[in-house]
């Protein structure tokens, strides 16, 4: 490979720099910041872009600080490569600082897109950009690394340097796998095995035809049970059609019957009436002959109460006549007894004042006239006690009169009541016998009427018999009817039953198929992963073999490559590196092998430099490219002094015919008087850097 130009814009430091670049040995020197090793990077991220081994601080930072942000950012380089000419154009724009990358090869495009021009370089390298920079970059950094390691870490760093570790990776990944594939045959295997050993499988399939047969017996129970049903629905559908013709004579016969029944009770009732009407009439018709009898006799009755009442009346009269006459009498004999009384008063008071007092009544001198006067009075009490005691005896005649009218009334009023009673009797004899006549019309009536209803009876009974209806028929049928439904319901029911159970296998056997097939795909896969497993097991062992081999060949060889370089390098003086098992160095010195420390420092730093020099050797040989004789050698002079410095560079002279193109980086000038191609970077006020060929 060898590196024809580079041009940047405004990358990092740089705002406009343009260098075409000469074979052999070009130094690269400013001083420190001044963006020497930014040169370099531009060359890798032109090829690469943002990887983290050359943007280490992100992308962001790339862009020229201070550049506006429509300035682009872009690096263009020109590379020879097994004699074709390339050229990468790789341009970052925008805020979001989006790259994009070209690639010409012989004037004509090659990729277009970032992903495509790494593609086409990792290609064109046969390695990828890790190993590019290992092989290409060779750091100050990573030489003191290599000497100040303690031992182990150094063997490390070496195989890191040598990119063993993806070779570790592949052996973890196939690892990996083998154990993935190892787990899903265990998984297969405790899947596809039953409790006892027996295959799943097997018990699977003889489940589902199980399923299968219950299923077809189910079925064919189903079927049975429908036409059964079907059997019997027309045994319905015929009882259905008779039910109502006898439904309908099952009612006439009961009204019928009913009909009678109240056509007997009518008939029962007018004859107890006609009974107890002929009873009436039987006790009644002897009262009509009675009335018979007495009935010439009525008109007496009334003359003889009147001639009694006439009689009553006279009587009362009379009585009341003899009771005033009484009473008169009474009133006379008390007024005479008033006047006895009264003149004895007279006669006491004349008595009492004597003959020779004055009248009390006409005031004059009683004298003789007391005598008389006396004797006057005596004769006025005789006559009045005389007729008293004739009125006594008038009274007493009429006490007599009054008894003998009190015993006629009383004769009369016997006659009177007897005679009532006889007439009221009558009366009586005569609403009875008028009563007979009126019960004899009704009996007729009631005749006809009990006729008239045992004719209606003897109708109807006459038509009852008429209709021939069989009560027990129908009500068989009746039976029948419930019977049948019950039966349809009780098969409905289990029709039901049954197609819940079909449908419950159904379904257990679709879970199951799903299952079955799932474990005869397992199967399938379960011979495919053991081929899979047992080929990753020999893999492994291969590769682990490989490492084994490469870590065991890359000692040798690093020593072979070494050696040779210094050799050349030396002009013969050393011609063996050795390296032991923890890369520890020794150089042979006249047959004598010696530790590193027995050397001096700049041929320790010359040791050292072969080393890494033969590890970017064999990285590209490793990759198939023998044709990268470019290097970067980055501040390799660390603190020597002068003398080595010069020294070194000196033999690094020597490497021009291995290597078409070795950039030396430093920022020491005391040496560029002794270096053929110069590339100057200086600082320039404003912050940027300019770069120029110098010599
Ligand atoms: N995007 C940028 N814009 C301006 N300066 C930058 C940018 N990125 C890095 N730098 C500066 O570039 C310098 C580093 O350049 P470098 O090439 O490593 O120096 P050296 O010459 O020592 O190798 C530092 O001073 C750093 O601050
Ligand atoms: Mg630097």
């Amino acid at each position: 490979m060898r590196l024809r130009s580079i041009k940047l814009q405004n990358y990092r430091r740089y705002k406009s720099a343009e260098l075409e670049l000469p074979d052999g040995m070009i130094s690269i020197v400013g001083s420190n910041g001044s963006g020497k090793s930014t040169l370099l990077e531009a060359f890798a991220w032109a090829m690469f872009g943002n990887q983290a081994e050359i943007v280490r601080t992100g992308k962001e930072s790339v862009k020229r600080q201070g550049a506006s942000p429509t300035d682009p950012c872009s690096v263009r380089i020109e590379f020879d490569y097994e004699d074709t000419q390339y050229t990468i154009e790789r341009t970052m724009k925008g805020k979001n600082h989006t790259v994009n990358a070209e690639m010409h090869a012989g004037g004509s495009l090659m990729a277009k897109g970032t992903d495509e021009v790494s593609e086409a370089l990792v290609k064109l390298f046969g390695m990828d950009h890790k190993s590019f920079f290992i092989s290409v970059f060779a750091r100050q950094t990573e030489l003191n690394a290599l000497t100040s390691q303690p031992k182990g870490d150094r063997k490390k760093m070496v195989i890191r340097l040598l990119d063993i570790e993806s070779l570790d990776e592949a052996i973890r990944r196939i690892r990996e796998d083998r154990s993935e594939a190892e787990e899903s045959i265990e998984t297969a295997r405790s899947e596809l095995n039953g409790p006892e050993g027996r295959p799943v499988t097997d018990s699977l399939a003889a489940e589902i035809g199980s399923l299968s047969q219950t299923e077809k017996e189910l079925v064919k129970r189903k079927a049975a049970l429908e036409s059964e049903m079907k059997k019997t629905e027309s045994v319905m559908a015929k009882l259905k059609k008779e039910l109502p013709a006898l439904e309908k004579m099952a009612k006439e016969k009961n009204a019928l019957e009913s009909a009678i029944k109240s056509a007997r009770r009518e008939s029962a009732l007018l004859d107890e009436q006609k009974r107890e009407l002929a009873a009436d009439l039987a006790h009644l018709s002897s009262k009509e002959e009675e009335f018979k009898a007495l009935e010439a006799k009525a008109p007496k009755y009334a003359k003889d109460l009147s001639e009694i009442l006439g009689k009553k009346k006279e009587t009362q009269t009379e009585k009341e006549s003899v009771r005033s006459e009484m009473s008169e009498l009474k009133a006379g004999i008390r007024q005479l007894e008033k006047e006895i009384k009264e003149i004895n008063i007279h006669i006491d008071e004349i008595t009492e004042i004597g003959p020779d007092s004055d009248c009390p009544t006409c005031k004059r001198r009683l004298g003789e006239t007391y005598e008389s006067l006396l004797a006057e009075y005596s004769a006025q009490t005789d006559e009045r006690k005389a007729k008293i005691t004739a009125a006594n005896s008038s009274f007493s005649e009429l006490e007599d009169r009054l008894k003998d009218c009190d015993a006629r009334a009383a004769a009369l009023e016997k006659r009177e009541s007897g005679l009532r009673d006889k007439i009221s009797k009558f009366e009586k004899l005569k609403f009875e016998a008028e009563q007979v006549s009126k019960l004899r019309k009704k009996m007729t009536d009631l005749e006809g009427r009990a006729a008239r209803a045992v004719a209606e009876l003897q109708t109807l009974e006459k038509k009852n018999v008429s209709i021939s209806f069989d009560e027990k028929a129908y009500e068989q049928s009746k039976k029948a009817l419930d019977e049948i439904n019950a039966e349809l319901r009780t098969a409905d029911r289990n029709i039901m039953a049954i197609n819940t159970e079909l449908a419950r296998a159904e379904e257990r056997k679709t879970a199951l198929s799903e299952k079955l097939d799932r474990l005869r795909q397992m199967e399938a896969r379960f011979s495919e992963q053991r081929a899979k497993a047992e080929l990753l097991t020999d893999l492994e062992q291969v590769m682990g073999d490989f490492r084994t081999h490469l870590i065991s060949r890359i000692r040798p060889a690093l020593m072979a490559s070494s050696s040779e370089l210094l050799g050349v390098l030396t002009e013969g003086r050393y011609n063996e590196l050795i390296l032991d098992e923890d890369y520890e160095i020794s150089l042979r010195d006249q047959g004598e092998q010696h530790r590193l420390e027995r050397f001096s420092g700049g041929e320790k730093d010359l040791a050292n430099l072969c080393l890494r020099l033969a590890i970017s050797e064999i990285i590209a040989t490793r990759h198939g490219t023998n044709s990268f004789d470019l290097i970067v050698l980055d501040e390799i002079f660390g603190s020597q002094d002068a003398n080595r410095k010069r020294t070194l560079l000196s033999t690094l002279n020597g490497l021009s015919n291995r290597f078409k193109q070795i950039f030396l980086i430093t920022h020491v000038e005391d040496v560029k008087e002794l270096m053929g191609n110069v590339i100057l970077v200086t600082e320039n006020p404003d912050g940027t850097s300019t770069a120029s060929v110098v010599q």
